[in-house]
């Protein structure tokens, strides 16, 4: 079986996770990643909120699977010229530096085009074009200025921002997309082009439903907003929503049986109108179904509270799995709150390769992410990390065919690492 983007060699030269996140979806599509690193510390995350001393974080260890790693001063004379041999045979060159730190290493895009007319460089940045452009960002950077910090939270307290990474990550997804389609428009332009994900755009593309409601806010309250039913007015921008749906169809995060001890024994429980009949029966309120004040999803919008809390006072005598049996049996939307220990020892997830467990000659076995987005063409074998520099001697040999006596001289020289006596003493 061939992989969707075998013979596609990448030129990794990310950090952080933004970056890595996007070129490890691209290795579990099959392509060739070769991860540049600064010699002697590499790419930060090996060395940031390590659980086991002088050993790759799981930070490191998540975002780097199936890639190759070269070290590489490429501000060293040798160096630059050993990235100039690479960005020659590769397809794409990934990067997330600080706005302009690619331009003053000596790689600025009409210098790469000129090295490879074919290549395509594509970039994170905290910002495109425009007020922000040369500030650098973070993920909880990207959160708040995307629109999501704004959004989420609860309305009487401070903006907050999520746990998921959607700057980062979410970037990193954005980026892959840009890669590929690229790449597609390359197989009939034959030529390279710059494609660029701002995580401020990332965010605010993922946030979309609430440019949506500031819209509609011009026009008039935005009715499936719990502050509608409670009678608190608007303000002139869209305020947090707490747990409320981004849809048209209410839903809460209500208690379940445990949730006085457990921080997460809650449902998420969605009130569609279609199943409303269904609702009412399983609560026992089987009244609300042709009574004028429930039955229609107007005439509820102004009773969500005390819907949700009759609702809440069935859901808290079950567990939430046993709710989840319950409501889609009867074919009603509702989610269980996972947490994280939940999730992680959930079998199903290592039954679809969504969680994998791998063995690292360093810190043993871990589990990992595997590929989120499953081709019915594409086995992915998640492979670990590679340690600092693992493959420097097989990428200068085997992928750009340097003879020894070049290899030894870049080891000399301080190119992939510390200076070596070039004989070895
Ligand atoms: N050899 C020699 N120098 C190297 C190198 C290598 N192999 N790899 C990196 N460097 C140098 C860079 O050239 C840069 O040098 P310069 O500042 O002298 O130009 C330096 O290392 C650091 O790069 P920089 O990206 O500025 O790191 P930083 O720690 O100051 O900033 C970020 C980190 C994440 C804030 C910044 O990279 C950024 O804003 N990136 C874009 C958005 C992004 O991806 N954010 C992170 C999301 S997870």
């Amino acid at each position: 079986m061939t992989k969707p983007l075998e013979a596609v060699r990448i030129l990794d030269f990310t950090h952080v996770q933004a970056g890595p996140v996007c070129t490890q979806l691209l290795a579990w599509f099959g392509a060739d990643v070769i991860k540049v690193e600064r010699p002697g510390t590499g790419d930060v995350t090996r060395s940031q909120l390590r659980d086991m001393p002088d050993v790759d974080s799981l930070y490191f260890t998540m975002m780097n699977g199936n890639k190759r790693s070269i070290t590489l001063d490429t501000k060293n004379p040798d160096g630059h010229d050993v990235l100039e041999a690479l960005i020659k045979i590769c397809d794409v060159l990934v990067e997330n530096f600080a706005p302009g730190a690619l331009d003053r290493m000596g790689f600025t895009w009409e210098k790469i085009h000129a090295i490879n007319p074919k290549i395509i460089v594509a970039s994170v940045k905290g910002f495109g074009p425009g007020r922000f452009e040369d500030c650098k960002a973070y993920e909880n950077v990207a959160q708040c200025a995307g629109g999501a910090a704004s959004t989420t939270g609860f309305r009487d307290g401070i903006p907050l921002v999520t746990g998921a990474g959607i700057g980062d990550s979410g970037t990193g997804v954005h980026l892959a997309l840009g890669i590929v389609t690229a790449l597609f428009q390359r197989t009939r332009s034959g030529k390279g082009q710059r494609v660029l994900a701002s995580m401020q755009d990332a965010v605010l593309n993922l946030c979309r439903v609430k440019l949506r409601d500031q819209q509609r806010l011009a026009r008039g309250p935005l009715s499936e907003y719990s502050q509608f039913g409670e009678g608190i007015p608007f303000l002139d921008t869209v305020p947090r929503s707490a747990n409320d749906s981004g849809g048209a169809q209410p839903g809460r995060v209500l208690k379940c049986k445990g949730w006085e001890t457990d921080p997460n024994a809650y449902v998420y429980f969605i009130l569609q109108s279609k199943v409303w009949d269904r609702i009412c029966k399983v609560i026992g309120r089987e009244g609300w179904s042709s009574d004028p004040d429930y039955a229609k999803p107007s005439s509820r919008l102004s009773r969500l509270d005390e819907i949700f809390h009759t609702i809440e006072a069935w859901t808290v005598g079950y567990t939430k799995f046993e709710l989840m049996g319950i409501l889609s049996k009867q074919d009603i939307p509702c989610g269980p709150v996972l947490s994280m220990k939940e999730l992680l020892d959930d079998d199903s997830l290592y039954a679809s390769g969504t969680l994998v467990k791998v063995d690292h000659p360093e810190r043993g076995e871990y589990v990992t992410i595997g590929q989120p987005v499953k081709l019915s063409d594409n086995e992915v074998k998640v492979e670990r990390s590679p340690l600092l520099g693992e493959h420097t001697d097989e990428i200068l040999t085997d992928v750009l065919g340097f003879d020894a006596e070049r290899v030894a001289h870049l080891k000399a020289s301080g190119a992939t690492g510390h200076k070596q006596d070039p004989v070895g003493h």
